[in-house]
C-alpha cells in the first residue's frame, strides 16, 4: 500500500474508487443520504487540487485508491482545520485511516495547522474509534445540530518517524 500526498489527477482515482464504496460509507463521510454516489460538488472541489485551503493524503494499491484523508480550512492560513477520512469498504478496520491521518498530520504541521476539528454522527462508532485512537483518549465532543463536534491539538496525534514529511511511504495494513 503506497501512502502519498494528493497529486493532480487523483480525482479520477476517487471517481473510480466509488465501485468499492457502500452507500453507508459515503453517507457517514458526507453526513447526508448520498444515493451511493460521491457528491458532484465535492468532486469539483477536489478536482481543483491541493492548495492552502485544502490538501489530502491518499492510499493506493495497484492503481486502486483504497482511502484518503483530507483537511480543509477557511481562511487559508487558519491554524485550525477540519479533517475527514474515507476508507473504502474492503480496507476498513485494517489500520488504514490511522496511517493516512498520521501521514497527513506531518504536512498539516508544516502548513501551520495546530488543531483538528471533526464533525461525526453520534452513531458512527468507527469514526469515534478513530478519533479516540488519534487523540489518545476521547477528547469529549460538544453536541450541536445533531452531530458530535471534536476539537483537539494536532500534537496529540502519533506521527510516523518520517524524516521527509510529504514523501510517499510504503506501508503494510492488517
Ligand atoms: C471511520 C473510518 C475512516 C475508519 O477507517 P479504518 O481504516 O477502518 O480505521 P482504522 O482501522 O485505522 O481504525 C482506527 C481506530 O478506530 C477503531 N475502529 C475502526 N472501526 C471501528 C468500528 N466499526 N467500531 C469501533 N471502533 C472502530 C479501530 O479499532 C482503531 O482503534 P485502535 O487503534 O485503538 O485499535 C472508516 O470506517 C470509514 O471510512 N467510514 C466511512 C466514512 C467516515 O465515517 N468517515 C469519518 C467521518 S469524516
Amino acid at each position: 500500500m503506497l501512502i502519498r500526498p494528493w497529486c493532480d489527477g487523483d480525482q479520477g482515482l476517487v471517481v473510480a474508487a466509488q465501485r468499492n464504496l457502500s452507500a453507508a460509507t459515503i453517507d457517514r463521510r458526507f453526513l447526508v443520504g448520498s444515493g451511493g454516489r460521491l457528491p458532484v460538488a465535492y468532486l469539483r472541489h477536489i478536482a481543483a487540487g491541493a492548495r492552502p485551503e485544502w490538501d489530502a493524503q491518499v492510499a493506493v494499491d495497484g492503481g486502486v485508491l483504497c482511502g484518503w484523508a483530507e483537511y480543509g480550512r477557511v481562511p487559508a492560513r487558519d491554524p485550525a482545520a477540519d479533517v475527514a477520512v474515507l476508507v473504502a469498504d474492503p480496507w476498513q478496520r485494517t489500520g488504514l485511516a490511522s496511517a493516512l491521518v498520521r501521514a497527513l498530520v506531518q504536512r498539516m504541521i508544516a502548513a501551520g495547522i495546530r488543531a483538528i476539528h471533526a464533525d461525526v454522527a453520534g452513531s458512527n462508532a468507527a469514526a469515534r474509534g478513530l478519533v479516540r485512537a488519534l487523540a489518545g483518549s476521547d477528547p469529549g465532543p460538544t453536541y450541536a445540530d445533531g452531530l458530535l463536534h471534536f476539537a483537539f491539538d494536532l500534537a496529540a496525534v502519533p506521527q510516523d518517524p518520517a524524516p521527509l514529511a510529504g514523501q510517499p511511504v510504503l506501508t503494510r495494513v492488517r
